[in-house]
Order: C-alpha cells, then sequence, then structure tokens
C-alpha cells in the first residue's frame, strides 16, 4: 500500500473515495432519544455533500458504521464514505484506528483500491496521535490471509491518503504519520508469519525470514541450530526439539542505533514453536491445526525490532527466538525426562527440570531463551508467548495476560498500551505458584496443575528472568482473531507488536 500525507482541503481531493469520521453528539439518555450524527470536519463541501444521507435518520455514527455516497456534489473524490465512532464524548484514537480499518475493509470486496481519509476534528482526538492511528488502523485492516488460494484475488488497496487539517501541526504529524506507517507494517510482517503453514514456516525457514527481514533494514542476524544449543547447553530447547526431523533455529537479531553504546539493552524472547503437536502428550486433534500459530510470539518480536530499527528508536535490543517443532517421536522427549537448562552463570549448574507433560514445551524453549539473552547482556526483558490455554480460559480472548517481576519496567508497559490500545491483564506472580512447580527429583517441574495455570507457567520462566526486571506476556488467546470484525480479517492478530515497540521507546 502507497501511503501519503496531505494538508489540503478535503474537497479538492481527487480520489476514488473520501472517508470522514462522524459522531453521534447526542448526550441525553433514555426513551425517545435519538442520535444526533455530525460529521467530525468543517470543511462546508463536505457537510452539504453529507447532508441528505444524514437527513434521513438512517446513518446513526454508531462504532463502525458506514453508510456511502456516490458522486458527492461539490467534491473532487468519487465517492464520500462516513464512518461512524460511536458516541462523541466517549470516542478515542482506538476507535478512530478500529473505524479507519473498517473502512478499508468496507471497499476491499468493492474493488475500491483508492482512498483518503479526513482525520477527525474533536478535542479527543488529537491529530498527530489520529494521523497515526489511522494509518495503523488502515493498514492492519488491509492485511488478508488468503495467500494460498489458487485464484486469489488480491483485494489489497494501492493508496492511502491521510488528510490532516491544513492548520494543524504539520512537523507533529508528519512524525507520527511515518511511525504508523512503520509501525502498521511491522505488525502485518509478524501477522503474514504467523499465518505461514507448519510445513512452509519451518523453524529454519523462520531463521531465513528473519535473515531476510534483517538484511533489508540493515540488523544483525544470526540463526543458530542443534551443534550451538549442545555448545550452549540449551537442555530444554533441545528437548523439545529432539522430538522433530525438523532442526531447531536459535535466531538472533541484534539493534545496535548509533551513538547509543551505555544505557538499557532490551531483551526481546519470543516463543517460536512453528508446530505445537504437544508431542508425546499428544493434543487432540479437534482444533490442533491451529498449532501452527504457536510461533505468535517469536514473529512479533522480529516484528518490533525491526520496528525499532526503522523508527530510529535510540534504545539497544537483542531479539532472541527459538524456534522448534514440538512433535512426538521415537526420540522424543518423554514424561518424567529431567533436562538441565542453560546455566545462568559458568560457574553455576543450570537448573534441572522435570518433564511432566511435554505439551508445556513454550516454557522450556523460553527459558533457554530468557538465560541466553541474559548472557548476551539484556539489562531488560520482554517475552512473548502463545504460552497457556488457562491464560485463555481467564481472560478470553479479549486481554492478553501480563506478568512481571518489577513495577517500574510493568509501568512503562502500561504507558505503552495507552497509546497502543491492546488489551493486557496483569496476572499474579507468587512463591505460592512457585511452590507449585517444586519438583521431587529436580529444581522445578514443568507444569503444576490445572489450577493457576498461567501463574504457573509464568513462575517457571522467572525461574530463568531471577532479578533482572522483566514482563512475561502471555497471547495464547488473542494471537488469532476467530471471528472476523469490522476492522481486521479473522486469522493472525499481531497483538503484541505494537505495545513491544511502544515499551522500548520508553526507555
Ligand atoms: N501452545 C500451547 C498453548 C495454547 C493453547 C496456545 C491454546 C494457543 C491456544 C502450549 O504449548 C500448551 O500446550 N500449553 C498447555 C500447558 C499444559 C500442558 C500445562 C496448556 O495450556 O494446555
Ligand atoms: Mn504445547
Ligand atoms: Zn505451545
Amino acid at each position: 500500500m502507497r501511503t501519503e500525507l496531505t494538508f489540503a482541503p478535503l474537497s479538492g481531493i481527487e480520489t476514488e473515495l473520501l472517508a470522514v469520521f462522524a459522531a453521534d453528539t447526542q448526550t441525553e439518555k433514555g426513551p425517545g432519544v435519538k442520535p444526533i450524527p455530525a460529521l467530525l470536519t468543517t470543511d462546508e463541501a463536505v457537510l452539504a455533500a453529507a447532508q441528505s444521507v444524514l437527513a434521513t435518520g438512517e446513518f446513526k455514527a454508531a462504532a463502525n458504521e458506514i453508510v456511502l455516497v456516490h458522486t458527492p456534489a461539490g467534491l473532487s473524490a468519487k465517492r464520500l464514505l462516513l464512518v461512524g465512532l460511536g458516541k462523541q464524548a466517549k470516542a478515542t484514537i482506538h476507535d478512530l484506528r478500529k473505524a479507519s480499518g473498517a473502512a478499508v475493509r468496507y471497499l476491499k470486496p468493492r474493488a475500491i483500491r483508492e482512498l483518503a481519509v479526513a482525520l477527525p476534528l474533536s478535542e479527543s482526538l488529537p491529530p498527530a496521535g489520529g494521523a497515526r492511528a489511522a494509518v495503523e488502523g488502515a493498514l492492519v485492516g488491509d492485511f488478508d490471509p488468503d495467500t494460498y488460494k489458487s485464484d486469489r484475488k488480491d483485494q489489497s488497496i494501492e493508496s492511502l491518503t491521510i488528510a490532516a487539517p491544513p492548520d494543524a501541526d504539520r512537523a507533529a504529524i508528519e512524525t507520527a504519520f511515518r511511525e504508523g506507517v512503520i509501525v502498521g507494517e511491522s505488525q502485518n510482517f509478524a501477522r503474514s508469519l504467523i499465518n505461514e503453514p507448519g510445513n512452509v514456516l519451518t523453524p529454519t525457514e523462520l531463521g531465513r525470514r528473519a535473515s531476510a527481514m534483517a538484511a533489508e533494514i540493515g540488523l544483525q542476524c544470526e540463526v543458530h541450530s542443534t551443534e550451538k544449543l549442545e555448545e550452549l547447553k540449551m537442555g530444554a530447547f533441545l528437548g523439545v526439539a529432539q522430538g522433530s526431523v525438523e532442526p531447531p533455529a536459535l535466531i538472533v537479531v541484534r539493534y545496535s542505533p548509533v551513538g547509543v553504546t551505555d544505557g538499557p539493552i532490551l531483551g526481546l524472547v519470543g516463543k517460536g514453536i512453528t508446530f505445537d503437536s504437544g508431542g508425546i502428550s499428544l493434543k487432540p486433534g479437534d482444533g490442533m491445526e491451529k498449532m501452527k500459530y504457536d510461533m505468535a510470539g517469536g514473529a512479533s518480536m522480529l516484528a518490533a525490532i525491526r520496528a525499532l530499527a526503522l523508527l530510529k528508536a535510540p534504545v539497544r535490543a537483542i531479539a532472541v527466538i527459538c524456534a522448534t517443532e514440538n512433535m512426538p517421536d521415537g526420540r522424543a522427549q518423554k514424561p518424567g525426562d529431567v533436562r538441565t537448562a542453560m546455566p545462568t552463570a559458568e560457574d553455576k549448574p543450570g537448573k534441572t527440570i522435570e518433564i511432566i507433560n511435554t505439551d508445556a514445551e513454550g516454557r522450556l524453549v523460553l527459558a533457554d531463551g530468557l538465560v541466553y539473552a541474559r548472557s548476551l547482556g539484556a539489562t531488560h526483558l520482554i517475552d512473548a508467548a502463545t504460552l497457556t490455554g488457562a491464560c485463555m480460559v481467564a481472560l478470553g480472548m479479549i486481554n492478553a495476560g501480563l506478568f512481571a517481576n518489577d513495577e517500574a519496567t510493568c509501568a512503562k508497559f502500561q504507558q505503552a498500551l495507552e497509546i497502543t490500545g491492546e488489551k493486557f491483564w496483569r496476572l499474579p506472580l507468587g512463591d505460592e505458584y512457585a511452590d507449585m512447580i517444586k519438583s521431587d527429583i529436580g529444581d522445578i517441574k514443568n507444569t503444576g496443575g490445572r489450577y493457576g495455570g498461567a501463574s504457573t507457567a509464568a513462575e517457571f520462566l522467572h525461574v530463568f528472568a531471577e532479578d533482572t526486571p522483566w514482563i512475561h506476556l502471555d497471547i495464547a488467546g488473542v494471537a488469532w482473531v476467530e471471528t472476523a470484525q469490522p476492522w481486521i480479517a479473522k486469522g493472525p492478530a499481531g497483538i503484541t507488536v505494537r505495545s513491544i515497540i511502544e515499551w522500548a521507546r520508553q526507555f
């Protein structure tokens, strides 16, 4: 999608379609009270062109509600699209992001390939934040997962113009617009990886895609496999990998902005299970095909470091993605096996892990990933993983789980959420949960039973993050959009990408 920004008056913009936002300005409640939709623009020609459709009362400006006006009089645009933001008093930048996506998704099946989106004028929707959200929303809305249809009709939008008010702070809007393009495209980069089937996106292929991305952006990337994992004594990661004929990939991408030689180094650790069958503790067949998206956390970290580099964020970061399949096999690890994780220091032995359930494999690969990121100098850690069904049971497909061992680091993430609109809910860590994963034969076991499953999994990771400030994101419930929404297709969500980027930018 080509993206551009203009400060030209709306009526003069030559385009297939001009999208203008509207909100319901009704403040009264009660029986018989009707919505009062109002366009969030002062452009006289646009207001006049929308007048008759507004007068019908059929458009209420509800969130993501859309009405199309053909050949609007007095406008250079061929069509005028009114897009609802809901109640004006409550409308946020996050509603705008969605509504912008909804506009794009409305056009796609109608073979309209070009649009201009007018930023809404409203006190609660500052134009810079609005420009960023509108472009992010449009890019996210443009993504469809139908890549393998033999008769695929590419419905992608070719050109998007964001139209900002002529009298606005142009420099701020230009910056925000450029950021929105980078962030939206990065989120879609993650989604395209998550969408790939397991037979295409093997761990080795994920490594190749990471290298290609890194080369394009100018980032350093190394991809290691079994030999290096053995050298590093990554017994937990190797234990998962040994059940597959596909070799594992330890993907390391480094971002070191010029001139930044001290301060924090962020370790972005991602679960990269390219297919999770459960291993010997085999999953039920129903829905198992979904487990191709068990690398969503890893894809998010690649996307995040891509964006940080393009944004020239002044903070160093290292992404560590532990990619492998989890398969049942004659050589696969078994319940009851004991594995030794990568040691946290040369003079210390690695922690021993009793495998209770081979389907709790994400925490095993992340254990070695977290220790490795620390060994590379990470001062702050963030991990993202489709880790537990328990998190999904607790929070549904609405919020992702957030865990942290450090308040300041967590606060930075929560600030990031205000900008990105992604939904995370903090869940507890605690010694009581840590007690639930003590092993009789070794140090810890890889499951703590059914209850509190998201927290015991987080405590498992905590054993390897130790006191390094660390955030854990459990995205099992939100990594895949199960039901298409007006602003996003069914399929890979790319959730966490925006928030990881914004968290990193807080340093
Ligand atoms: N990848 C799964 C978690 C998952 C479930 C992701 C549903 C997305 C949707 C993970 O590896 C897993 O199998 N977890 C087990 C852990 C259990 C054996 C302790 C689970 O949650 O059932
Ligand atoms: Mn599993
Ligand atoms: Zn898994």
